[in-house]
């Protein structure tokens, strides 16, 4: 080997060993760093993952057998997943995590990070999945976070996230998850990402109408799940014929009215429907019972009037649980109901209803005092 040879050799060999001990690059490294200190040392117990974030080795660095054990994946020199173990860690969210320029998960669930969600976080071009589930993060949901074009799933449920929603939510073009339970926030429901499946807000201050124009181009939603907020006024049919949806649960809003057409030329996949806990007036629809898949119907504790729709018990429609029960709803309810061979269970109880057969199971709570039936059909007795 020629003198020149030998000295390119060294340097190869020099400049290999250095890389294995700095493989992360170096942001990332300080992401790190900057992500544990704020993590308060007491919540960190001695066997978590983030103990074992110790910075005397490099995390990216394999075989991992005393240090950055878990929490952390890496590709190549990038880091690209954080998916913490739930031990309680208290601390906020760095900023600075922002470095972490390759980070397709980020996910903190069932720990107590506290204080605001960094707006930082939408300089994350490559992030799939932000998972914050049960901590206790506050303030608003940013509206910068609307810019992750790869964002596939928001799960921010169960914080203490207030204000409202971010108005253009809707550029998160690939989102097919958002869960935003269990928070404070107030405000209406904006045009939402075209792509969802699922949308889940359960347990916030919501309210206003639901409007057309915020589900336009939903064809992929399948679960609603928007209980225990304040929405109001009218349901409207296109609501119930957005294409894939399979699921609603809007139980204890304050909607006033729902009006539902048949689902024509349109195969309707829906399954189960709770209105219940509203102030719904008017008649029951009875075009419920042309959705061809519906198998479990709430509309408990509303202000229905009227007599049971018949087709409520068709021999061959789908329904299998039927929730009336706490309504104004009089006369005879179908025979249908009680036919030997019936499978229907649920309750008719609470009701005006005349002659509901004790033997079923459907009226073993009983129907409201005459009184106050007399008196929601004005003063006149009820209509049998
Ligand atoms: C729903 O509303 C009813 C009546 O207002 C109330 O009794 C019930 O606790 C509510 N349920 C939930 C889960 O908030
Ligand atoms: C509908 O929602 C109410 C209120 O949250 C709940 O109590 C009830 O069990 C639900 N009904 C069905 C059939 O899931
Ligand atoms: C169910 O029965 C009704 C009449 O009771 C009929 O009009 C309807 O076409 C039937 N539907 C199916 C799917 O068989």
């Amino acid at each position: 080997m020629s003198n020149s040879k030998r000295f390119i050799f060294i340097l190869l060999a020099l400049f290999s060993l250095v890389s294995v001990h700095s493989l992360t690059l170096s942001s990332d490294i300080s992401a790190l760093r900057a992500f544990k200190s704020s993590v308060k040392p007491s919540s960190i117990p001695p066997n978590s993952c983030l103990a074992t974030w110790d910075f005397t080795t490099d995390p990216c660095s394999e075989p991992r057998v005393t240090h950055f054990i878990c929490g952390i994946t890496c590709s190549g020199n990038r880091v690209t997943h954080i998916t913490l173990d739930s031990q309680g860690y208290t601390g906020t969210l760095t900023p600075l995590v922002s470095r972490l320029t390759q980070l397709i998960a980020l996910d903190l669930a069932e720990n107590q990070f506290y204080g605001p969600i960094p707006s930082s976080l939408s300089s994350l071009p490559n992030l799939q999945q932000l998972i914050l589930r049960v901590n206790t993060f506050s303030g608003s949901v940013p509206q910068s976070l609307t810019s992750l074009k790869s964002l596939l799933t928001l799960d921010l449920s169960r914080n203490s996230l207030s204000g409202p929603l971010p108005n253009s939510i809707n550029s998160l073009t690939s989102l097919t998850r958002l869960d935003l339970s269990y928070n404070r926030l107030t405000g209406f429901l904006p045009k939402l990402p075209t792509n969802l499946n699922e949308l889940a807000a359960k347990a916030n201050s919501l309210s206003g109408p639901l409007y057309k124009s915020s589900f336009e181009g939903l064809t992929q939603l399948m679960v609603i799940e928007l209980s225990e907020n304040s929405f109001t006024r009218t349901l409207e049919p296109w609501f119930f014929l957005l294409p894939s949806l399979q699921q609603i649960n809007l139980a204890n809003n304050s909607f006033t009215s729902v009006v539902v057409l048949k689902p024509v030329n349109i195969y309707s996949q829906l399954v189960a429907i709770n209105l219940s806990f509203n102030r719904i007036g008017g008649f029951l629809p009875a075009n419920f019972a042309d959705y061809p898949m519906l198998r479990s119907l709430s509309l408990s504790y509303n202000r229905f009037r009227g007599p049971i729709p018949w087709e409520y018990s068709k021999k061959n429609g789908s329904l299998q649980r039927l929730f009336l029960d706490g309504n104004f709803l009089n006369g005879s309810p179908p025979a249908g109901f009680f036919a030997g061979n019936t499978v229907i269970s649920g309750s008719l109880g609470d009701n005006c209803l005349r002659s509901c057969p004790v033997s079923s199971e459907l009226c073993l709570k009983s129907q409201k005092p005459a009184s106050i039936c007399q008196q929601a059909y004005g003063g006149k007795k009820p209509r049998s």
